[in-house]
């Protein structure tokens, strides 16, 4: 299998030896605490599932700087979005200190992890504002991920963490939350070498079943993982729990038995386009996949990004042998009325427009919502029922 990022072996920080759990679990109660922010309990989960292999904690602001001006820590391992534990308030604690870090996200803020701190640093607004700039690659507040970064903090605490659960995602996704040594195993008991990786925080509707198809036919792959972002999203996005619902379904129906593996990730999405897409490359190459498909506006939101630049950074600023798992690069895809399938538009360079099924996000929501089938040829009839279930509930909820 494909060998994980910056190591020969996975070194997951969840420690899974019980009795030393038990004992880290003890010793937290001791310590001073620190609730973190949602962004910092996602970066531990992260690192807890080997997914963020081989960082071993929270990047320290030499490595914050060099990530987002370089793509590389100051010591050169290549990786795109810094790691941090950034806060408010560090009151109380001293470098060398080890301190409990409580869940934001989980009623009575239990201890998620130990960290180690190393280093307590004060970044000024002029070096937070250049991290945000070069990763998100804007400073408009009104993008949902400047926004959160934004709001984090000026104080940076990095340092080693031992990580001593996987936070809500266990207990509300026990059928889709894996850690990438689950996923890694799953795949080895299945003997799938090739396997091409499918990001997604939405639904899938036709055109992303087509181009899961397009890609394991293409590269003739083993089998597919579809990895969804199982963590917290922008206000409008459509909640894990009823994307979760509608792909299974989808998969079920419409894929061949053991050729999709339908699995999450619980990390909160950041809408860093081009960085981000690096990111998701990382960590599915950790969970031993061996491509990863990037299409159109990946992790993007409003028009931040162009179209296909999540795909472009991958070659012009990733360097020659970085990474081991390649992207697969889709165009956008679409149901053509002309020949009656899904097509890559840049496959029919005959095609107008209008010969495409196409509808906006507004409109299918609209059309849901108002109890409208949405045409066959845009979404499966037994996705668009969960999907329509879910928007009268919201709409007779007032939302
Ligand atoms: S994302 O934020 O997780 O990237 P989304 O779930 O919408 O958003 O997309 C998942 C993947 O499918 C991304 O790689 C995206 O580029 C790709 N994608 C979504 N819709 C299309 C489309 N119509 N054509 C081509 N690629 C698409």
């Amino acid at each position: 299998m494909i060998e994980p990022h910056g190591s020969t072996e996975l070194s997951p920080r969840y420690v899974s030896d019980a009795a030393r759990r038990a004992e880290l679990a003890a010793e937290a109660k001791n310590l001073p605490s620190l609730l973190v922010n949602s962004a910092a309990a996602a970066n531990a989960v992260m690192l807890g599932a080997g997914y963020f292999n081989p960082l071993t904690g929270f990047q320290d602001l030499a490595d914050a700087i060099s990530i987002a001006e370089k793509m590389h820590t100051a010591d050169g391992l290549f990786w795109p979005v810094p790691v941090l534990n950034l806060t408010k308030d560090a009151a109380g604690l001293e470098p060398g200190m080890r301190v409990a870090l409580r869940d934001p996200n989980v009623e009575g803020n239990p201890v998620l992890a130990v960290q180690t701190i190393e280093k307590i640093e004060q970044v000024d607004e002029a070096t937070l504002t250049r991290i945000a700039e070069k990763v998100f690659g804007t400073l408009d507040p009104k993008h949902p991920g400047v926004a959160t970064f934004m709001s984090l903090g000026n104080v940076l605490l990095s340092g080693p963490i031992d990580v001593l659960n996987y936070s809500y995602f266990e207990q509300e996704f026990p059928d889709t939350f894996r850690t990438a040594t689950q996923i890694r195993e799953d795949m080895g008991s299945r003997n799938w070498e090739t396997v091409v990786a499918f990001q997604t925080r939405n639904p899938m509707h036709r055109a992303h079943e087509e181009l899961c198809r397009m890609a394991k036919d293409t590269l003739n792959a083993d089998g597919i993982l579809i990895h969804m972002l199982l963590g917290k999203l922008k206000a409008g996005d459509i909640p894990a729990a009823v994307r979760d619902a509608s792909i299974r379904k989808m998969a079920e129906v419409y894929f061949e038995p053991n050729t999709v593996l339908i699995t999450g990730y619980g990390f909160d999405m950041l809408y860093a386009g081009p960085r981000e897409a690096v990111l998701h490359a990382v960590f599915r190459q950790n969970a031993g996949c061996t491509h990863l498909i990037v299409g159109r506006d990946h992790a993007g939101v409003g028009s931040y990004y162009g179209p296909f630049d999540a795909q472009t950074i991958f070659h012009d600023e990733v360097p020659e042998g970085a990474l081991k798992i390649k992207i697969f690069e889709a165009d956008h895809t679409a149901y053509s009325k002309k020949l009656n399938r899904v097509v890559m538009m840049r496959d029919v360079p005959d095609h107008t427009p209008e010969d495409f099924v196409m509808l906006s996000g507004t409109k299918v929501r609209e059309m849901l919502a108002a109890g409208q089938d949405l045409p066959p040829e845009f979404a499966r009839p037994e996705v668009a029922r969960i999907l329509m279930k879910f928007y009268q509930e919201e709409a007779a909820a007032g939302r």
